[in-house]
């Protein structure tokens, strides 16, 4: 007789057992409500800080195997569609679950290209903010600002509605990007060419000089393409939580976004591709690696770029990643900090350390590498992380508002405060 999928569990504290059902290797854990000392007890409750193994959705977007290093997005290998596809195919097919058709591909082109332009008052309100303003923190209040232009995105229950501010989402996002760095360089902003591919236009947007059109080199074009692709998405990663959460109260999806780049912006998240150029500018060269790595053990330093929540094992964005480095660098020249990186993986891999930690190098540690070859600055590089995965926190944003089993996001706490005391006049305190 097949094994039955549930779980007993006797509470030795009353000796009553109970009969949990298991469904996707997991139980509900209001079914744990139900076990009680006594009638006014509330019930059971599992404590699980950073939700470290708490699912909290069930979701058809990416599929992620840590110890094998597998990534999915709608079940296609992502070295699949880092090969193969485009990074507006697969922005398609997490939104819609399935790769386009022709027709539907060149309509999904066509729409995105033709949102691109942002109303001339976000150019004044980034105008606003202080020359040297980080260009994450510019795109966080712009995106918000954003929703005051569009106020019937609030209808979230209406699907065109929903469907155009996806797209708009999608499409401004590399303006405002491209404009937070051109204000950062104090150049007039370059608007978009609808010429171009979404990636060739934010190039344009970025480094478009005195050049009549902007010709984005096809080889430096497509690396950053397959960036995107690499970054589109991650199930349920903080930021992505983040744009569950707040969306969750029914919030209008610019607002919601724009806690999701908030949440991108920590340097344990997306702002570690950021942290990762710092680390190895201020290492400098491969002879001081293992100085750097004895304060790492030490816990005096952070390798960051290395370790993840869930991949146990080689990110497979990250094998990806340095193989288009050599391509960039075919082009762009090598970046010495390569060399470097290099030295860091070699060594860390073969040390105890890491390994028994199973750290090892994450989608952060090689992309600020070519960032910075192909001329973005360091503090964007947050920035093109976002730009990356706006289309997974929107899919996963509109998978949350039609799954019947979410409402309201509000979490249960266990209270160690303090007990009920009267209030104490200040005139009687020590
Ligand atoms: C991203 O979730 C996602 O999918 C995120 C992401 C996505 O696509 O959305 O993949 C993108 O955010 C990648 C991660 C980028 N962050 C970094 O590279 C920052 C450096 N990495 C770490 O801070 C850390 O590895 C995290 C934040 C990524 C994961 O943290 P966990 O799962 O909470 O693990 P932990 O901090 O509890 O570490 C476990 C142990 C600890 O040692 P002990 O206390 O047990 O002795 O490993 C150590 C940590 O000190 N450790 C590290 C380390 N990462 C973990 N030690 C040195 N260097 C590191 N990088």
């Amino acid at each position: 007789m097949a094994p039955k999928e549930t779980l007993t569990i006797t509470d030795n504290r009353t000796g009553k057992t109970y009969e949990i059902p298991i469904t996707h290797g997991a139980i509900r854990a209001l079914d744990l409500r139900q076990i009680k000392v006594s009638e006014d007890d509330f019930g059971l409750m599992t404590y699980d800080p950073a939700f470290m193994n708490t699912a909290y959705c069930q979701s058809r977007i990416t599929f992620i195997d840590g110890e094998k290093g597998i990534l999915w997005y709608r079940g296609y290998p992502i070295e699949q569609l880092a090969e193969k596809s485009t990074y507006l195919e697969t922005a398609y097919l997490l939104l819609h679950g399935e790769l386009p058709t022709r027709s539907q591909y060149e309509e999904f082109v066509y729409i995105i290209t033709h949102h691109t332009m942002v109303h001339e008052n976000i150019r004044k309100f980034m105008d606003g903010f202080r020359y040297d303003a980080h260009p994450m923190g510019m795109l966080l209040g712009t995106v918000g600002a954003l929703s005051t232009f569009y106020p019937e995105a609030k209808n979230i229950f209406d699907p065109k509605i929903r469907e155009i501010q996806i797209h708009r989402l999608i499409a401004k996002i590399p303006t405002i990007a491209a404009f937070a760095y051109r204000h950062g360089i104090g150049m007039p902003y370059s608007y978009p060419d609808n010429d171009l591919s979404y990636t060739g236009n934010f190039l344009n947007m970025m480094f478009k000089m005195t050049e009549l059109k902007y010709r984005p080199n096809p080889v430096l074009e497509r690396a950053l393409d397959v960036l995107f692709i690499l970054h589109a998405d991650h199930e349920q990663n903080c930021s992505t939580n983040a744009m569950r959460t707040v969306g969750s109260s029914h919030v209008d999806p610019y607002s919601a976004v724009a806690a999701a780049i908030a949440a991108l912006y920590g340097p344990l998240h997306g702002g570690a591709n950021e942290e990762v150029l710092k680390m190895l500018t201020q290492i400098g060269s491969k002879n001081r690696v293992p100085e750097f790595i004895k304060l790492v053990k030490a816990g005096e330093s952070r390798l960051m770029g290395f370790g993840h929540r869930v991949y146990k094992s080689y990110d497979p964005r990250a094998k990806i990643i340095k193989k288009i480095a050599d391509e960039v660098f075919e082009v762009t020249g090598r970046n010495p900090l390569l060399d470097i990186a290099l030295e860091l993986e070699r060594i860390a891999l073969e040390d105890d350390y890491f390994v028994t930690r199973k750290l090892y190098p994450n989608v952060d540690f090689y992309s600020g590498i070519i960032y910075q070859a192909m001329g973005f600055p360091v503090d964007m590089f947050p920035v093109l992380f976002a730009i990356a995965r706006t289309v997974g926190w929107l899919a996963q944003w509109e998978e949350m508002l039609l799954d019947k089993e979410q409402k309201i996001s509000r979490p249960r706490q266990i209270y160690i405060g303090p007990q009920k005391r009267d209030y104490v006049p200040i005139a009687a305190r020590s």
